[in-house]
């Protein structure tokens, strides 16, 4: 049944990516509607969190079907509407969905309408899913790299459930900058459901949040972009916001801990913006790299599997890790940072391996910038064709988890694989040992703790690392103008 069913969406997805449009609405209906998202509401079975975007103030409604016929009165739907800096915007909240179901659906914003096809989770223990990178785009051409590597990459991947971006999508969070994004993703967006998390680039006056409806009720609330988590299939994923002042607080902590704990999902995955692990720059300055303490502890303690992080626009996996040290692929957790899917991507900084992480636990690292290909800690292996876009896909069957990466060719759109990592483990091991409420709430304690814990680390870590460091740094800086 699921497969005869994914058989069908894929038949539509490529229908739709191929001829470049979204299913079903003509240009000129299009032109009022704008933004348009379809993300998981809470659980990837029965719920999705609608957006949409109108110039101006438009009473809109959302028609949802199966098999043409509206079923919208059989499912519960809340609307949220408001002005956002200067255009409206409209949510729906859709819950009630039947599991394993094919949907389309219309939104109706004045005389404009605007189509779109999703599916939800049948339940079972087979999931595939899409992970990109940053895109970080100003500029129409720049989001378009983005895109066509993700449609290239859905092409590829037709079995694809959902796909998830890392964080950054935009360079500044304008109105220009996401009307841009929406005009080069709007295809894709309209015929999957997305996983959105939030990048510090997004975060800007809660852009991020107007941008996605997400269910974040069951979490801790943050400032700049949202903490959310939901089953697909017998796999947990966790979204963690870590564009705040302390990339992840002592609350944040919590709640991922009780999170992780209140399933009993074979996998769990963590999905975030700044990475732990980095060949980049960013990952020299305390607050990314506090996250290899905080959270890695967290990570340890709950079985999680897999983290994927964005921020520097590079590929990097390190090898399983339980409290820094390599251990078993079944014992630790292994963090992936996911490679820029757009057009901007940075270059090793040779001084970061061994003084920032072990280059024991480096297990592969592409830098896409100069198309160096960068394995296992030597620069011998130098590959041109690395100039491109990458994507990630994952397949969890049961037992076993499949992690595959590929370049897409900027020129040629030619797919390139530069990773795989098959994990592969008993099933039914993982309990539930938290139950209850899990909304943590930020208070001055926590914060002024937060604040401590992240002082000691910089004090007592980070600072005598940089220090260590710097000579290495401000040569390169000297001969490369990068700090
Ligand atoms: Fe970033």
């Amino acid at each position: 049944m699921k497969k005869s069913m994914f058989r069908v969406l894929s038949i539509v997805l490529c229908f739709a990516l191929l001829f470049g449009s979204a299913v079903g609405t003509s240009a000129a209906n299009d032109a009022e509607i704008s933004r348009v998202s379809c993300v998981v509401y809470g659980d990837g079975a029965t719920g999705r969190g609608f957006t949409w975007y109108t110039a101006d103030e438009t009473e809109c409604s959302i028609e949802i079907s199966v098999l043409g016929i509206d079923v919208t009165s059989t499912l519960d739907v809340k609307y949220d509407c408001g002005e956002w800096e200067g255009n409206y915007m409209h949510k729906a909240y859709v819950t009630g969905l039947a599991a394993g179901t094919i949907y389309s659906y219309t939104i109706t914003a004045g005389t404009a309408t605007h189509s779109g096809v999703f599916s939800t989770d049948n339940g079972d223990d087979i999931v595939n899913f899409i992970v990109g990178g940053d895109v970080q785009a100003s500029s129409l051409e720049a989001f378009e790299v983005g895109q066509k590597v993700m449609e290239t990459a859905y092409k590829f991947f037709p079995v694809a459930e959902f796909y998830a971006t890392l964080g950054d999508y935009t360079n500044d969070s304008t109105n220009e900058e996401w009307d841009l994004y929406s005009q080069a993703f709007i295809g894709i967006n309209s015929v999957t459901t997305h996983v959105p998390i939030t990048g510090n680039h997004d975060s800007n006056k809660g852009w991020f949040n107007s941008m996605f409806a997400l269910d974040t009720s069951e979490s801790v609330q943050t400032n700049n972009g949202v903490n959310y988590s939901f089953d697909y299939g017998n796999v947990h994923i966790a979204v963690v916001n870590t564009n705040d002042m302390l990339a992840i607080s002592n609350a944040q902590l919590t709640w991922l801990r009780n999170d992780m704990n209140s399933t009993d999902a074979d996998w769990k995955i963590v999905l975030m913006h700044k990475a732990p692990y980095s060949l980049g720059k960013d990952i020299k300055w305390p607050d990314a790299c506090y996250l290899q303490e905080a959270l890695t502890e967290v990570c340890d303690a709950t079985n999680v599997d897999l983290v994927m992080s964005g921020h520097d626009h590079m590929y990097v996996r390190t090898k399983p890790l339980n409290d820094n040290k390599v251990v078993e692929q079944k014992d630790g957790t292994t963090y992936i940072l996911g490679g820029a899917t757009g057009a901007k991507r940075y270059e090793f900084r040779k001084f970061i391996l061994d003084n920032y992480f072990s280059q024991d636990i480096l297990a592969t690292a592409v830098a896409q910038a100069n198309g160096e290909y960068f394995a296992n800690g030597n620069l011998d292996n130098l590959d041109e064709t690395n100039k491109g876009g990458i994507f990630n896909t994952i397949s969890v069957v049961g037992g076993a988890l499949a992690l595959n990466t590929y370049v897409v060719n900027d020129e040629t759109l030619e797919i390139k694989q530069i990773d795989e990592l098959t994990i592969v483990k008993a099933q039914g091991e993982n309990k539930i040992t938290f139950t209850g409420e899990n909304v943590q709430k930020s208070n001055v304690i926590d914060t002024l703790a937060s604040f401590a814990d992240f002082a000691a680390y910089t004090l007592g870590t980070w600072v005598p690392m940089f220090l260590k460091t710097l000579p290495d740094l401000l040569k390169e800086y000297i001969a490369t103008g990068t700090f």
